[in-house]
């Protein structure tokens, strides 16, 4: 079975940095509490003149560079999102647009909330099999802040902008094993958009807590048990970045050194599809990432929705 191996990653993050102090001003908050609640310290939000696009587009400029391809190679253009700034463009056609990318070549956006980087790798594969072409750039883009209610506390404090970017190859010789799911209803998390009465993102936290702490170590048993690995066999977990005690729980669950999960949520909070990218991209720029390694990558989300991918760095 043919499989994905990342050749290059990029990010954007805005540069207004937010503190735990800093949200204050909206809610009645403390950085004691969302520091032991969440992990997270900062976050970045988008200013005046940013926009989903527009950070999309320099994860991706980045990824394509670091990847060291040529564009007229991409087989597909895969944006996920779902904080997109309008039905359309797309993400994925303003990347086009602005990066030069060559016509001829699908380029569209999936929502699955924060499981769309998982969706995106997926169906990113499914285009590369019927394609001529070997590569294909996958983007996670949101600017959260702008769909945040500032008077909920049980949410402003949680999520962030950004955007992370990969150009994964199609390779014979790379593991593959992905699982996808969905769990419908529209009562834990409510993302409005597009001139809805409720433009907010709503959650019940708790029970998306719950969800998550049984989904992940499901997901990860499944793709082990498709691709005939041990827990031992995967040098990273990348998981979407929640909540650092969803990946604690997970880590503690599955009996395994915590170190192996890469964990950021400190710097970005939930930066929903974005999350995985961006801390790929962190992780090859810090060198902690070797060829040739397996990557378990399971994010989870509004939908609710779950996945997960078994890649090769
Ligand atoms: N500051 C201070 N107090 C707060 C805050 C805050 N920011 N937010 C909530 N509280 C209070 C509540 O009002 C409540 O007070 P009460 O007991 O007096 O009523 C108390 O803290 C506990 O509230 P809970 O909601 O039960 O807090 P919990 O421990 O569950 O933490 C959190 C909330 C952090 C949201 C947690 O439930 C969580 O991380 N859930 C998972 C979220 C997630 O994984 N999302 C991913 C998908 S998102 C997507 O797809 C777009």
């Amino acid at each position: 079975m043919k499989g994905l191996k990342i050749l290059g990653t990029g990010r954007c993050l805005p540069d207004k940095v937010v503190t735990n102090d800093d949200m204050r001003a909206f809610v009645d908050t403390s950085d004691e509490w969302i520091r032991t609640r969440t992990g997270i310290q900062t976050r970045h939000f988008c200013a005046e003149g940013e926009s989903t696009a527009s950070l999309g587009v320099k994860a991706a400029r980045l990824a394509l560079e670091r990847a060291g391809i040529s564009p007229e190679d991409l087989g597909a253009c895969v944006g996920c999102t779902c904080s997109a700034d309008s039905a359309a463009p797309t993400v994925a056609s303003t990347i086009q647009r602005d990066l030069g990318l060559p016509k001829h070549i699908p380029y569209f956006d999936l929502n699955a909330g924060c499981s769309g980087f998982l969706y995106g790798l997926h169906v990113t594969r499914g285009l590369l099999l019927q394609s001529d072409k070997p590569y294909a750039l996958l983007v996670g883009a949101e600017t959260l802040s702008r769909v945040m209610n500032f008077q909920d506390r049980g949410t402003c404090v949680i999520f962030g902008d950004g955007a992370g970017a990969v150009v994964v190859k199609l390779e014979e010789e790379a593991p593959y094993a992905y699982t996808l799911g969905a769990e419908g209803g529209d009562d834990v998390i409510y993302i409005g958009g597009y001139g809805s009465k409720e433009p907010y993102i709503h959650m019940e936290g708790q029970k998306t807590f719950r969800f998550a702490v049984e989904m992940v170590p499901w997901c990860i048993h499944e793709l082990l048990g498709q691709s005939g690995l041990k827990l031992e066999d995967i040098d990273w977990f990348v998981l979407h970045q929640a909540n650092k005690r969803i990946i604690d729980h997970v880590a503690k669950k599955l009996g395994m050194p915590g170190e192996r999960f890469y964990q950021n949520i400190a710097h970005y909070g939930n930066t929903s599809a974005a999350s995985i990218p961006i801390a790929l991209d962190e992780m090859a720029e810090q060198g902690l990432l070797k060829r040739g390694q397996k990557l378990l990558c399971v994010g989870f989300g509004a939908g609710l929705t779950w996945g997960g991918a078994l890649l090769e760095w």
